[in-house]
């Protein structure tokens, strides 16, 4: 609670000094910054981030690839960079590194990310002599990243450090594209988060358009409500400890606490369902009853051969296929708490 007390506070002294800025800059009115500055705060706000340095404490970026190069201001870069500068206008850094420019000439705007200009107007062909954030660009990757880590650290990006992404040499730019407003918000580079990671995720992508599958497609939620780009203490860059906390954020019901608990549903819900799309029946890993079968392979009851004969249809019709199989009966599947459930029936 403190905790967030403390990020909202954080975030509104942000917002505040944005908006003196705003306040001082003849054109810019303190509405239209409120309307811009909305979204950003709600996306920052969902995620939980800590507050990164403001636009006001900017400063240009370190480029150890050209040490002797100097400043040279936006203007310059404008000259040979018309277009990119129009697309760049109407994105939240170029609002907030404006509105900070201008009350304080000493803040960059371009060369806030890219490094001071000097050596790359004098030779603009030469790699490495601007921080570029593409792998052809001739910059460490480790350089981009470290470059807007210097404002964005801490918050969602605590386990960057470390991170599947970050091991394989996935840079921020990979999912962001600061330089023109591709996505709602989030400032990534392609038009929606699902996208975004399908870019390099399409066997993933595809798992969503099998038979049964989480309501991704249908738009209700993406990629980020499960998994966190940026790295995490879980596996699988899940955004909770285990899979079964992810899957209670949504599915609280099946959280408990039960009379009679189901053993595998409380191991671990991916024992019986994938995580993204299924051709079986609700997200199942396999049909009834050889999903039971699995486990239950005791002699008896649970485990009668089946056989054509046993379908409906046939000589000897057996439960087991019928219906929803073994959930017909055995129907509180993920536990019980009726005092006479420990079959999970009621
Ligand atoms: C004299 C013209 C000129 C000026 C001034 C200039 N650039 Fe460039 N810039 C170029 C040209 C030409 C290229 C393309 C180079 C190439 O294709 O190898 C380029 C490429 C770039 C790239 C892509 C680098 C890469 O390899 O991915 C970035 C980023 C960039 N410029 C940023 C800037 C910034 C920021 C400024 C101001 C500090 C600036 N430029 C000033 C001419 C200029
Ligand atoms: C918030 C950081 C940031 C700021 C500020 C910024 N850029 Fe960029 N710029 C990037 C990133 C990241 C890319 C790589 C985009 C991509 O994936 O292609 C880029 C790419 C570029 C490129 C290469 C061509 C392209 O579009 O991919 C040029 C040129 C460029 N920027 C110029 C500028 C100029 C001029 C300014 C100031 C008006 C500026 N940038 C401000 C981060 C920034
Ligand atoms: C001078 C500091 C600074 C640098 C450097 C910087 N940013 Fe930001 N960025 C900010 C601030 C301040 C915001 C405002 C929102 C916030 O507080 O999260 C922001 C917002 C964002 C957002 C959220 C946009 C939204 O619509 O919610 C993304 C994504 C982002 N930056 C990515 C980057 C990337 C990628 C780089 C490196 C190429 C970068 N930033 C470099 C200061 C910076
Ligand atoms: C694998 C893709 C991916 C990579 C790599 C990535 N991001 Fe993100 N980032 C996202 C997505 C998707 C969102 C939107 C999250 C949301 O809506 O909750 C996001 C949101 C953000 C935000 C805004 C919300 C927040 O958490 O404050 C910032 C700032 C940001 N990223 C910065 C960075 C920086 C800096 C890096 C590099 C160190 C980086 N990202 C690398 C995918 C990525
Ligand atoms: C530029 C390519 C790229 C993009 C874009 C990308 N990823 Fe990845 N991702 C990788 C690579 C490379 C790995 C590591 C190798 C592997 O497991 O495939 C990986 C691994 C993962 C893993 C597996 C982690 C593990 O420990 O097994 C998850 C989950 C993941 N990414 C989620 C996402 C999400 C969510 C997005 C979109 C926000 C995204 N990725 C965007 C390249 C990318
Ligand atoms: C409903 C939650 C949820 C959503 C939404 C979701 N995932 Fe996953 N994802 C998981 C879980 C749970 C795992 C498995 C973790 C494990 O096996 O321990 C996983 C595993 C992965 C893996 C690693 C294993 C593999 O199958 O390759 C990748 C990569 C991945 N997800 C990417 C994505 C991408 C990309 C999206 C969006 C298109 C996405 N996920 C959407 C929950 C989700
Ligand atoms: C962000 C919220 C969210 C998370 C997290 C989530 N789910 Fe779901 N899940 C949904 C929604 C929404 C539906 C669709 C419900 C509907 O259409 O009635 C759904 C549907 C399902 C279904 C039924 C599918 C069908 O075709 O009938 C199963 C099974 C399921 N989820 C299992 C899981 C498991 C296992 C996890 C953890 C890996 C998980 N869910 C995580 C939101 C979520
Ligand atoms: C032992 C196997 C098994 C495990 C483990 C399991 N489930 Fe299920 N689940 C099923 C079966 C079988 C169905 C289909 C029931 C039917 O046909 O009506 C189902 C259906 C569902 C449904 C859709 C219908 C409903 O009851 O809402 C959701 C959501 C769901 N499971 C979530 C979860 C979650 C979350 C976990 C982990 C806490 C989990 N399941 C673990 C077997 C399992
Ligand atoms: C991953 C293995 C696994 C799967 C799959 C599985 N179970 Fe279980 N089930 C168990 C374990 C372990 C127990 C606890 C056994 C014990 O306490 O002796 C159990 C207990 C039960 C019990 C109570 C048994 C008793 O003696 O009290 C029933 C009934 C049951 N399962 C039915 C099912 C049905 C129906 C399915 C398919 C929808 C299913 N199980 C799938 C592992 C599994
Ligand atoms: C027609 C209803 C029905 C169907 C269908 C059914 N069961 Fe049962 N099951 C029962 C009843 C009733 C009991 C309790 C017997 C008792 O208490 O002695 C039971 C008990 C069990 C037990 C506890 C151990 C035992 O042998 O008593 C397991 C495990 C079990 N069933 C698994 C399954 C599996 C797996 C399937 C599907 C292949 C299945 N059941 C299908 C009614 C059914």
């Amino acid at each position: 609670m403190a905790d967030l007390t403390r990020r909202i506070a954080a975030r509104l002294i942000r917002l505040s000094t944005l908006l003196l800025f705003a306040c001082a800059t003849p054109g810019v009115t303190a509405q239209t910054f409120t309307a811009d500055a909305r979204p950003w705060l709600a996306a920052a706000g969902a995620a939980g981030g800590d507050a990164p340095a403001g636009f006001a404490q900017a400063r240009v970026a370190r480029n150890p690839g050209a040490a002797q190069a100097v400043p040279i201001g936006e203007k310059a870069c404008i000259a040979c960079h018309q277009l990119e500068s129009e697309h760049f206008t109407h994105t939240l850094h170029a609002l907030g590194l404006h509105a900070a420019a201008k009350a304080d000439p000493s803040v960059p705007v371009c060369e806030t990310c890219h490094g001071p200009g000097s050596e790359h107007a004098k030779a603009p062909t030469q790699k490495g002599s601007i921080i570029g954030f593409t792998r052809e660009s001739g910059t460490p990757i480790a350089l981009q990243s470290q470059t807007c880590l210097g404002c964005h650290s801490g918050g969602a990006r605590d386990h960057w450090l470390g991170s599947v992404h970050q091991r394989n040499d996935v840079t921020c730019s990979d999912c962001h594209n600061p330089m023109a407003n591709f996505s709602g918000e989030g400032l990534l580079a392609k038009k929606s988060v699902n996208e975004t990671c399908a870019q390099c995720h399409t066997d993933v992508r595809v798992q969503f358009d099998r038979r049964s599958h989480m309501p991704l497609p249908e738009g209700q939620m993406s990629c980020v409500d499960c998994h966190n780009p940026h790295g995490s203490t879980g596996k699988s860059l899940l955004k909770t400890d285990s899979v079964n906390e992810t899957c209670y954020e949504c599915h609280a019901e099946k959280r408990g606490p039960f009379l009679f608990e189901h053993a595998p549903v409380r191991q671990n819900c991916l024992n019986c369902h994938t995580p993204h799309g299924s051709n079986e029946h609700a997200l199942l890993v396999t049909s009834v009853p050889q999903l039971c079968q699995q486990c239950h392979s005791g002699l008896g009851h649970p485990n009668d051969l089946q056989t054509p004969l046993s379908l409906g249809s046939g000589t000897h019709p057996d439960e087991r296929l019928m219906g929803r199989g073994c959930v017909t009966c055995h129907a509180q599947i993920h536990g019980s708490n009726a005092p006479s459930g420990p079959k999970f029936h009621e």
